[in-house]
């Protein structure tokens, strides 16, 4: 359970080897912190991030995860739960960019998108609530993204993808009050991190440390959403409402 200072013993990364996520959970360790679980489709590549948590001092276990198998994420959950008992704070960190050409074109390429980003992302946090409602405690943070906030035309899947998912993690969060369970949505705007690698860096471009300084204040103070850098909220009152035509044209990639 989290201290006073709202420290976590037991936190579970879905997406374990996530630049934000990891970032997140690097930014919420502390002497109280008992276990890390890394939830990874790739169960090697998550052994060699866990190095460097175990050279911090943290046990940390490796499972396998996949967020497009839905039907595997309630067993996972419990699992984790059987070994690791309570889960402080959960991190839904998994998701992927998908080629905006391609998913705008491709149907096995936008369905594939579409479920791994939206279908997997309900699945593995239905689950995850579930289970921080049975305890009564506890906290899911959602990654999800300026993308969703208007849609581009450039990357219209994913920005899709992000804005059901943002809809979503704010109907869950709002179901969840009076549980003892919350739901924090962040939304970062351009992350220099693997995902974005070789691409051209946005306007208010930012690192998966600050997108956890700010994810982990936002946990610590209460808040139900936060947008990263912050700035962000403001840029994206104007831009939610600039005419189409306009917005069409914007140099948004
Ligand atoms: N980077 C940005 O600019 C940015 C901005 C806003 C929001 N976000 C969101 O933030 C989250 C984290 O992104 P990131 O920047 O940290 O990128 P990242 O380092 O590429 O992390 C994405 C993670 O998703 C995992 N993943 C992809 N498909 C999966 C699947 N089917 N099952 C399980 N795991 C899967 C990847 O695992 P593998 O290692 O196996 O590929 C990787 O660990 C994503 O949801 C992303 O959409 C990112």
């Amino acid at each position: 359970m989290d201290n006073a200072f709202g420290q976590p013993q037991t936190i579970l990364l879905l997406g374990g080897t996530s630049d934000i996520g990891l970032a997140i959970v690097r930014a919420l360790l502390s002497p109280v912190t008992r276990t890390v679980v890394l939830a990874c489709r790739d169960r090697g590549r998550g052994e060699q991030v866990a190095v460097s948590l175990r050279d911090a001092g943290v046990q940390v276990d490796v499972v396998h995860f996949d967020g497009a198998d839905t039907e595997t994420h309630e067993t996972v959950l419990s699992e984790v739960i059987a070994t690791h008992g309570d889960i402080d704070v959960a991190i839904l960190a998994f998701g992927q960019l998908g080629e905006g050409e391609a998913t705008g074109r491709d149907v096995a390429a936008a369905v594939h998108l579409a479920h791994v980003n939206f279908t997997g992302a309900v699945s593995a946090s239905v689950a995850t609530a579930n289970q921080l409602r049975r305890q009564g405690h506890g906290a899911l943070v959602v990654l999800s993204s300026v993308a969703g906030e208007r849609v581009r035309k450039a990357n219209f899947v994913y920005g899709a993808t992000k804005a059901g998912l943002d809809g979503f993690a704010q109907g869950l969060g709002d179901s969840l009050v009076g549980s003892g369970a919350k739901v924090l949505v962040v939304r970062p705007g351009f992350v220099h991190s693997a995902m974005t690698r070789g691409l051209p860096a946005a306007p208010f471009a930012t690192t998966p440390d600050k997108v956890a300084e700010i994810a982990v204040a936002g946990l610590r103070s209460g808040r139900r959403t936060v947008w990263a850098p912050g700035i962000l909220r403001y840029v994206f009152m104007v831009l939610r409402h600039v005419p189409g035509p306009i917005w069409r044209r914007l140099p948004l990639g």
